[in-house]
């Protein structure tokens, strides 16, 4: 099955971001059963990759429509930034925890383009968000602003369960 973003030829309405586009932008996406089946699987701490998805890709379209940049196409890639679905805190997988930082974006995007019809910039949006872990530059604006906000979002959620839970499970979440 094939689903193209269907707004990559249109212009860009300039306007204030809201949550109704938002929800327009990423419907087929966040509505697909494979890329709801991330709910079941755990991302930084106790929140879901689904979450962690839908929260990159709502900070991705607020900050990249206030820029003028594609956001549609950044958002899009932003919901499907971590579409992978093995548990990277495994200690029993050789090398899992080592190399997941480098290895996800490849697997996501592969289990995207399978499903999805990408863009160039959706593409790029998936498979550099490491940067700079992964060393090979983004192509596009779009890229890096998901960059950043994929890290400012993972660091929230961290802190935000650190705080909650007082640092009581940090060490088991981690293996350490
Ligand atoms: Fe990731
Ligand atoms: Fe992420």
């Amino acid at each position: 099955m094939s689903i193209t973003n269907e707004n990559s030829e249109t212009a860009l309405i300039v306007s204030e971001p809201t949550v109704t586009e938002f929800k327009s932008i990423i419907k087929d996406i966040a509505n697909n059963a494979n890329v709801l089946a991330l709910k079941e699987h755990v991302q930084h701490v106790n929140n879901s990759r689904y979450s962690h998805c839908l929260s990159v890709a709502f900070h991705t379209y607020v900050i990249c429509k206030k820029l003028k940049l594609d956001y549609i196409s950044a958002t899009r890639g932003a919901m499907l930034h971590d579409f992978y679905f093995y548990d990277w805190r495994n200690k029993h997988v050789e090398g899992q925890k080592k190399l997941h930082a480098f290895r996800h974006p490849r697997i996501a995007l592969t289990n995207a383009c399978d499903i999805f019809d990408l863009n160039e910039i959706e593409k790029d949006v998936i498979l550099k968000h490491m940067w700079p872990l992964t060393i090979r530059l983004p192509k596009h604006k779009e890229s890096y602003i998901v960059t950043f906000v994929d890290k400012y979002c993972a660091t929230y959620e961290m802190f935000r369960f650190l705080k909650k839970n007082k640092h009581k499970n940090f060490h088991r979440h981690y293996g350490l």
